[in-house]
């Protein structure tokens, strides 16, 4: 490895020895210089104290705008409401919350991204250095080497000499995480018990989510899958979505010796049983079903759930059984929940420390 000068050799030769004067920049004659480069030539700030103050002032300016950037995102972010819409020249309407987030968080990281890239250009040290490509790994006399550039590019950056710049650009990227912070609150709500209830209760009837009508037991084939919700949902209902998410239910009609469980047998009707459709994994809907096996797999994670056993995991990532829901047929001949589901729908979070 050979290398255009060191440290001492530029400080030796700066302008005022060999260099032009009056701000001009000057050419270091290094007599360790590799030939293939071009002589160095210094910066205003190498030369000037002067230009290098203002070029601090300039990156902790920089760093100062990203605190600023990021304490207006979060103050965006508590004062505007996301319905509150602005005309924006040339945007147009846009939603003042967006915008102004957008706006606020890319000051934040501009600041201290241009800020970062100054303070290298002008005032971190820009020595050419040469390195000759050989072998792939490093003799202990380069690893020094390397040791002892690190040290000295440590001690130019300035970093330990340059206070101002140190503390401003601390305070930036210890205020930026803020912005990631607030924004949970968008989250929503915890679910708390949210998934121990769902539209099933007693009496509710069983509706065929294809055909919107009440399902009866002869409508249920041996080795079928019908998707099923519970009566008086309709998809104009505001919450609609919210209420469909945790009462989606599977039917599936076994035939009665085929069932290894007998409490599911026992909360079924002549074979037929009734399954949350939700995984216990992270909650997608499960549907793909496999008629020999009465093997129900989830197309998210792979979990796969035996529906002759009390829909146990037998595979993939879910942790509990499909919760089941008690059935009956009511004096109409209509299929009826019996209950609510017997445990909370969806992923297992109630479990969780
Ligand atoms: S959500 Fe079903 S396996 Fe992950």
């Amino acid at each position: 490895m050979s290398e255009s000068g060191s440290h001492n050799d530029v400080s030796q030769n700066l302008p005022g020895e060999h260099g032009t004067h009056g701000g001009e920049p000057a050419v270091r004659s290094d007599p360790f210089a590799n030939p293939g480069l071009p002589p160095h030539e210094y910066r205003r700030q190498d030369i000037d104290e002067r230009a290098a103050k203002h070029s601090e002032r300039v990156v902790a300016g920089l760093f100062t705008l990203s605190m600023l950037g990021t304490i207006a995102f979060i103050a965006c972010f508590v004062i505007f409401d996301i319905d509150k819409i602005v005309y924006i020249f040339p945007f147009g309407h846009v939603s003042a919350l967006n915008f102004s987030l957008g706006l606020t968080l890319s000051v934040a990281l501009l600041g201290i991204g241009v800020g970062s890239v100054h303070w290298a250009r002008t005032l971190m040290s820009d020595e050419e250095i040469t390195d000759e490509r050989h072998r792939a790994d490093a003799d202990d006399e380069l690893r020094e080497n390397v040791r002892q550039q690190w040290i000295t590019g440590a001690k130019e950056s300035g970093f330990g000499r340059r206070k101002l710049i140190r503390t401003t650009m601390f305070g930036a990227l210890s205020l930026v995480p803020l912005s990631s912070i607030v924004i949970l609150r968008d989250l929503g709500p915890l679910p708390h018990d949210s998934l121990a209830h769902t539209l099933w209760s007693k009496g509710k009837v069983l509706i065929n989510s294809n055909t919107n009508q009440p399902l009866r037991p002869e409508d249920v084939a041996v080795g079928s899958l019908t998707f099923g919700m519970p009566d008086g949902l309709k998809e104009s209902d505001e919450d609609f979505q919210d209420q469909i998410a945790k009462a989606a239910v599977m039917i599936v009609r076994l035939k009665p010796e085929d069932i290894k469980d007998k409490k599911e047998a026992s909360w079924g009707h002549d074979g037929i049983v009734v399954f949350s459709k939700i995984c216990t994994h992270v909650g997608c809907p499960i549907s793909l079903y496999e008629q020999q096996t009465h093997h129900v797999l989830c197309p998210c994670h792979q979990s796969t759930f035996d529906l002759s056993d009390g829909a146990r995991v037998i595979f993939g990532p879910a942790g509990h059984p499909l919760p089941q829901l008690p059935i009956g047929v009511n004096a109409d001949g209509n299929l009826v929940a019996l209950s609510d589901f017997k445990a909370p729908v969806g992923p297992a979070y109630w479990e969780r420390p």
